[in-house]
């Protein structure tokens, strides 16, 4: 495998979790994950933009570009259920990581929707990776490439979510 090849099979493993972590703009909505309660702090779980439509739909969206990714590449994975049970924690692992930085964030007193510089762009990211690693793993390199071009995919991807109109900060 040459460098090139090796960095574009990193972007093609990590596909579904970004197919989760962007698709909740589109479906989600309806009843907060957290149901409106509270922590000790007074303050929300997790808040209003975490739902159970954004994260059952995300995780189902990540688990479908699984299928079309052991279509279109089989032997990068080399049986279906390995390529839909790696789709399904990437996209699993993605909103959980979102998920806990939108705790964190509520702990910090961040309103819904204010950027948190590194755990809005990485966690999602490095919590993927960890629930995935039982199942297919990367080298170090391929993980460090995945840690420095994320940020510019999240950055670019809500910007086009903010220019199409989908959601009103372009963060
Ligand atoms: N979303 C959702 N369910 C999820 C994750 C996201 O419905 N589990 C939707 C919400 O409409 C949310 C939007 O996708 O507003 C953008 O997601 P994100 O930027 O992660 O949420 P924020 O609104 O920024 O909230 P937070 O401050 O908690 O990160
Ligand atoms: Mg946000």
């Amino acid at each position: 495998m040459g460098s090139l090849s090796s960095l574009i099979w990193a972007f093609w493993y990590i596909l579904p979790a970004y197919f989760a972590n962007a698709s909740p703009v589109l479906v989600g909505g309806g009843r907060p994950i957290d149901g409106g309660r509270t922590w000790r702090d007074g303050r929300r779980l997790f808040g209003d933009g975490k739902t159970w439509r954004g994260l059952i739909g995300g995780v189902s969206i990540g688990t479908l570009v699984g299928v079309v990714q052991y279509r279109l590449t089989p032997s990068f994975y080399g049986d279906f259920r390995t390529a839909v049970l790696l789709a399904f924690l990437l996209s699993f692992g993605a909103l959980l990581g979102d998920l806990v930085g939108s705790f964190f964030k509520r702990r910090a007193d961040l309103p819904r929707g204010a950027p948190a510089i590194g755990l809005d762009q990485l966690g999602f990211l490095i919590s993927a990776l960890a629930l995935a690693y039982p199942v297919k793993t990367l080298s170090s390199g391929q993980i460090i490439f995945l840690l420095v071009v994320s940020p510019f995919v999240h950055w670019g991807a809500n910007y086009f979510a903010y220019k199409m109109g989908w959601k009103s900060v372009p963060w």
